[in-house]
């Protein structure tokens, strides 16, 4: 029984260890991830017989994957043991205090959720940066780590060792998560499941200039191997120092002296939280004194000198009212679960995608279950899974539907792939979608053209495509429910509005695949009209800044469908703005090089507005507010991203200051 536990237990690890670091995708969270690792720990603890050599409890974790160079650390990069109580921290306190003759003391720092990278430094120059793979041999990621702006590629100070090497770790801020995942969204790309994921996937990037559209971070938390450089004897002398060198240290972390206050930390940073602008998933607890670190050593998997409390994810139950599936614009069919609303995570929720098909079958969740709730990586609704002893006698389990339930046409799963597709492109659904998007702030911004509308109005026969929106008129609309003459005025004069918003924003609202709002501004810009852009081949695509080939070749194929012509025909009829300014080469806006980041909502902008107005003037938008922020735009109900600004000196501009600026350039 226990043996047949064990393998078990033993092929669910490797089989999630592999999605988690090979394929940045996991399926099962981390707890119930650690909680197999636990289990197989203590079933082999209380049968060793079963220990096998390459059993996972034995492994540091992860291994390098193929695409990257491989690097082998200096010093091994080790893990950190667990503990998930105030009882097991005390524990292993006194566990280490029998391992010295003083009594120790402790720093206390967030425990963040990113992933672990080492950067050597060889004369002042970050000269390699290398994830930590398995412990003993990473990846060689430096061209992608140095366009982390918080890294720093040169250190100016005094008594530098010639080569050393800091450890820390790389994570994504949650607004630059949130933002990724929008733009994923908006893409028709496959969302990242939480922080972390996208961090990796980011750091993982064959093209660096992606990952220096990802905007991500990093905390300095550990000095490894040196030549050189000036004496330290304890944890915090080594943060202070590393500070002074220009590495960015996270600011919650303290000096703890007691076990007692050891846990009030704990529970301390377990409150803050939600608070940080980034994820962590615990606090880390090291002993502060070198030499005492010296005297504990370490096991083959983690230091006995630092343990890693993890906080449980905060969790809710709620009951499955439907199980259902929604099209989307390019006709991928994604099931969802609709429940009782759920406080979680600071907001309420009702609803949560189960992804695909294979989704649904793993967790077997069905239509009156009693399921756990969370938010992944603290942000998107995750059904857990059901809870079996309060399913319902009558549960049945949920099938994948056989046929689009817009269309009726059958839905096609191809080999390999694990979503659904209604390959109709006349499908109603999609119609609705594609057109409700092209309405949507992002692109047209066309007040009063929701989905429900667009529903409305492809059900009346009024729109197939896009361009005809503009052939909507007053006769057309109302003899429909709820189109009275006041709403019909309303629609039709946000209709007329939209025309001027000029050829970046009708890009992104045709949905080419891949063609990102920040790509579209930039194709727009060189090209200066849509009839120079359909013009041009896909080479001369290639080369603009920001457009590689595979964007390149979604534009070039966009353009040359037949029906897509007729789309643009309608467009060009209907008089839009079918022009950008054009990008004078090399430095062009007012704006060049500044960099802004938005918070609270303006008076007079919607935030793409504001973020148009930036761009077309050379400036850039960013998401989180660093020392090189130029500005931060403050409107109504701003974030923590005020505070952050004011601690930084970033100017701050309130609308009117905005507006002046933008008037001035
Ligand atoms: S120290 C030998 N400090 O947690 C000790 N690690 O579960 C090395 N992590 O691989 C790590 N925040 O990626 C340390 N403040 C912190 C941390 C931290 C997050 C990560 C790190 C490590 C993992 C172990």
């Amino acid at each position: 029984m226990s043996k047949k536990r064990a393998a078990q237990l033993r092929a669910l690890i490797n089989r999630h260890s592999e999605l988690y670091y090979q394929q940045d995708d996991p399926e099962i969270s981390d707890a119930e991830f650690d909680a197999y690792l636990v289990e197989l720990r203590e079933l082999e603890r209380a049968h060793p017989e079963l220990i096998v050599p390459d059993s996972p409890t034995l492994r540091p974790g992860g291994a390098a994957s193929s695409t990257f160079a491989s690097v082998t650390h200096d010093v091994v990069m080790l893990s950190l043991d667990n503990a998930f109580s105030n009882e097991e921290l005390a524990a292993w306190g006194v566990r280490i205090s029998k391992l010295v003759a003083e009594p120790i003391a402790y720093v206390g720092e967030p425990k963040l959720d990113g992933l672990a990278i080492s950067l050597l430094y060889e004369n002042g120059r970050l000269a390699r940066a290398a994830t930590r793979g398995d412990g003993v041999t990473g990846e060689d990621v430096t061209a992608n780590v140095a366009t982390i702006k918080s890294i720093p590629a040169k250190l100016v100070g005094k008594n530098l060792p010639t080569r050393f090497e800091v450890r820390g770790e790389v994570f994504m801020p949650l607004d630059a998560f949130a933002a990724l995942n929008y733009r994923q969204g908006e893409l028709g790309e496959r969302l990242f499941a939480n922080p972390r994921n996208a961090a990796a996937g980011s750091l993982r990037q064959k093209d660096s200039a992606v990952t220096a559209t990802r905007e991500l971070d990093f905390y300095a938390y550990q000095l490894g191997a040196r030549t050189g450089g000036p004496e330290l004897t304890s944890h915090h002398a080594t943060l202070e120092w590393l500070q002074k060198l220009g590495f960015p240290v996270n600011s919650h972390i303290e000096q703890l002296t007691r076990i007692t206050e050891v846990t009030e930390f704990c529970a301390r940073v377990l409150e803050q939280r939600h608070a940080l602008g980034y994820e962590i998933d615990g606090a880390v607890i090291k002993v502060d004194d070198l030499a005492q670190r010296a005297e504990m050593g370490t096991t083959s998997k983690a230091p006995r000198w630092a343990i890693a409390f993890k906080f449980p994810p905060e969790e809710k139950t709620s009951k499955v009212l439907e199980i259902t599936v929604s099209i989307g614009r390019t006709g991928r069919v994604t099931p969802f679960a609709r429940f009782d609303p759920v406080l979680v995570g600071g907001s309420t929720v009702a609803v949560a995608t189960l992804h695909n098909e294979d989704e649904v079958a793993r967790k077997d969740v069905r239509v009156g279950d009693t399921v756990t709730v969370r938010k992944a990586g603290d942000v998107i609704p995750e059904v857990v899974g059901p809870i079996l002893s309060q399913r319902p006698k009558n549960a049945r389990q949920w099938k994948f539907p056989a046929n689009c339930p817009s269309c009726g046409t059958k839905l096609v799963r191809l080999d390999g792939e694990s979503d659904h597709h209604c390959i109709n492109i006349e499908c109603p659904e999609q119609r609705v979608q594609r057109i409700s998007y092209f309405a949507s702030r992002p692109a047209l911004d066309i007040e009063g053209l929701g989905e429900e509308r667009v529903r409305q109005f492809v059900d009346a026969g009024l729109l197939v495509d896009v361009g005809d929106i503009y052939a909507l008129d007053k006769q057309r609309l109302l003899p429909l429910e709820r189109m009275a003459e006041k709403s019909v005025d309303n629609l039709l004069a946000a209709i007329s509005q939209s025309k001027t918003r000029g050829l970046a924003r009708v890009l992104v609202g045709l949905g080419v695949r891949h063609l990102g709002p920040t790509a579209a501004m930039a194709v727009a810009r060189t090209f200066g009209s849509l009839d120079a852009l359909v013009a041009a081949d896909q080479e001369t695509l290639t080369g603009i800044d920001g457009v590689g080939p595979v964007i390149a070749q979604s534009v070039a194929g966009f353009f040359a469908l037949p029906a897509n012509k007729k789309v643009l025909d309608k467009l060009r009829a209907a008089k839009l703005d079918l022009t950008a300014p054009k990008a004078t080469s090399g430095a062009g806006g007012a704006l060049d090089g500044k960099t802004f980041v938005l918070t609270g909502t303006l008076a007079h902008w919607t935030r793409e507005q504001a973020q148009g107005e930036i761009e077309s003037r050379g400036g850039k938008v960013t998401s989180s507010v660093s020392a090189r922020t130029s500005y931060v735009v403050v409107g109504e109900s701003p974030g923590s991203k005020l505070a952050k600004a004011e601690g930084l000196g970033v100017e701050i501009l309130d609308d009117q200051s905005f507006g002046a600026l933008l008037d001035n350039s």
